[in-house]
């Protein structure tokens, strides 16, 4: 087994919700890139993005990246949506640990994400398209990021971690 584990997937698939499940459950660290940006920041990722615009957040992710991929042990980290889709940083990903994609439907994603106010990219528009258009862009780049690809759709929080025990295993 790799020292650390990595959740990646679209906003909403739950990577941040099983990651602290799955942290308990295998008596690891939990990190959370988003959160620990925010600190960084001193602000909101959506107040960051008002501020500064997506580049320099994407600059600063790839930074936290790269900084974790050289110290981060005994961890479960969650990542931010946008995060592997950057070939460097999907390195770095794979070098911190073995990556995990928690991949749901389109249906379950827009069901998970309606009244979220929280996530910038989706706060103009209507957010079935903004969903549907970002996943077709993303969906390869995620499965190449990814050592194991986990269908979360109908799963309960114990059926996915069981899965991803089985295959530390
Ligand atoms: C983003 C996902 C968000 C956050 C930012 C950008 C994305 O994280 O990093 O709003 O590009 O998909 P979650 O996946 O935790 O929502």
């Amino acid at each position: 087994m790799k020292k650390n584990i990595v959740l990646i997937g679209f906003m909403g698939c739950g990577k941040t919700s099983v990651g602290g499940k799955l942290s308990r459950a295998l008596r690891l660290d939990f990190l959370d890139t988003d959160q620990l940006l925010e600190e960084e920041f001193g602000c909101t990722i959506r107040e960051f993005f008002a501020q500064e615009g997506e580049e320099e957040f994407r600059r600063r992710e790839t930074a936290l990246v790269q900084r974790l991929s050289d110290t981060l042990k005994n961890t479960v980290l969650a990542t931010g949506g946008g995060l592997p889709l950057k070939t460097q940083n999907a390195e770095f990903l794979k070098k911190t640990g073995m990556v995990f994609f928690l991949k749901a439907s389109e249906e379950t994603t827009v069901a998970r994400l309606c009244g979220d106010t929280s996530r910038p990219l989706l706060a103009q528009g209507d957010l079935k398209e903004n969903v549907h258009r970002l996943l077709q862009e993303r969906m390869p780049l995620y499965e190449a990021a990814a050592d194991y690809i986990l269908e979360t759709d109908g799963k309960s929080f114990y059926e996915i971690i069981r899965e991803i025990e089985n295959v530390l295993c």
